[in-house]
């Protein structure tokens, strides 16, 4: 095998080398990739592929890749690519690879049309998560990873969500137990979601929940790291949530439920707070929605977008109307 690893995790990576090497596993040292966003890049997919043929990878090897999931994105397509795919064994080292891009198998880098344009999808052989590896992960990395954990149970586990309001101290406490018992279902309830839609063709697009509001909450903070994925995308889904109960499709009183979890989980659950990690500055509502059409095709002045029955229920709405997304956003935004 060859590993390519999250610079961040050297000392971990250099253990699971020295474990391969001594049983004559590995083909040589470790491909080192610095983790954050700007590493899922053309530049950085040719580094890692010419890494992987300079080991002199054949089919028959398999691509051990440790680390986030941005190294798991790049280095998951350097497997799907180098001698037209090898074996990929992916060792997630965040709480969000964890629980959410180490499995599913899409891989892939950047554009500077977009992030994630250029891919593919290359399932894992193994996906390999050792809760031991969150050690030395800071405390901001790992609530936003549980803003996909929660998001498991708001789409499709009402039982799972109403455990996390009661278990969540426990899992910030990194209890093994309750830590272990979060990993799982989440992973189980994604592998079932991409096992019944690969190509999301109908309800891998669930897994979206919250995440049009928050992408384009993303995108306007311009990736600087002043917003994290996961607090976007938790503000994202009670967002989700009061757009639903404003549409009388959704239990009253749930986005309440959500926004005191987030809030119990310190999670951003209010535009106040992304305008507390983004330097007191906020979106207007027609900027907003601009990048929430990009990141969903617009037609007829209609969008898809994932909405929520109540706790445990959500659904693809596919023709919600643009100018009902513009009065929900006006009342917040101005
Ligand atoms: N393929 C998919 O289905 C899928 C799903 C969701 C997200 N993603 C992608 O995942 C990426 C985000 O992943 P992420 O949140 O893991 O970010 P990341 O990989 O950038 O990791 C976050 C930070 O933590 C560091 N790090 C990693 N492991 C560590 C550890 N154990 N201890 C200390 N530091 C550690 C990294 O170096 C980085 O600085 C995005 O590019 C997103 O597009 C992909
Ligand atoms: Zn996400």
């Amino acid at each position: 095998v060859a590993i390519v690893a999250d610079q961040a995790i050297q000392a971990l990576s250099q253990r699971l080398a020295n474990h391969l090497k001594e049983r004559g596993l590995l083909l040589g040292p470790v491909i080192a990739v610095p983790g954050g966003e700007a590493s899922k890049s053309f530049a950085g997919f040719e580094r890692v592929c010419n890494g992987l043929l300079d080991l002199g990878i054949e089919r028959n090897h398999a691509v051990v890749v440790i680390g986030g999931g941005v190294v798991g994105d790049l280095a998951g397509f350097a497997a799907a690519s180098v001698k037209r795919g090898v074996a990929l064994i992916q060792v997630p080292t965040t709480l969000l690879a964890q629980v959410d891009s180490s499995v599913g198998g899409k891989t892939g880098i950047n554009s500077r049309h977009g992030k994630n344009l250029v891919g593919a999808f290359h399932q894992p052989s193994l996906v390999l998560i050792d809760t031991d590896t969150l050690d030395t992960l800071p405390p901001r990395q790992f609530r936003a990873g549980y803003a996909e954990v929660a998001k498991y149970g708001l789409l499709g586990d009402a039982d799972f969500f109403a455990w996390l309001e009661d278990r969540q101290e426990a899992v910030y406490r990194r209890e093994p137990d309750a830590l272990i018992r979060a990993i799982e279902i989440s992973c189980r309830m994604k592998a079932a979601i991409v096992e019944r839609d690969e190509r999301e063709s109908g309800d891998r697009a669930l897994l979206n929940l919250g995440h049009t509001f928050g992408h384009a909450i993303e995108a306007w903070a311009g990736y600087s790291g002043a917003v994290l994925h996961g607090e976007a995308i938790a503000l994202g889904m009670v967002l989700a949530a009061e757009f639903s109960e404003m549409q009388g499709i959704c239990a009253g009183g749930t986005a309440k439920r959500i926004a005191a979890h987030f809030e119990a989980a310190g999670l951003p659950r209010s535009f106040d707070d992304i305008a507390m990690l983004a330097g007191g500055k906020l979106p207007g509502a027609d900027q907003l929605l601009g990048f929430m059409a990009q990141d969903k095709k617009v037609s007829d002045g209609k969008m898809n977008l994932v909405l929520l029955r109540r706790v445990g229920d959500a659904f693809v709405a596919r023709d919600v109307p643009a100018d009902k997304l513009r009065a929900f956003l006006g009342g917040k935004l101005g």
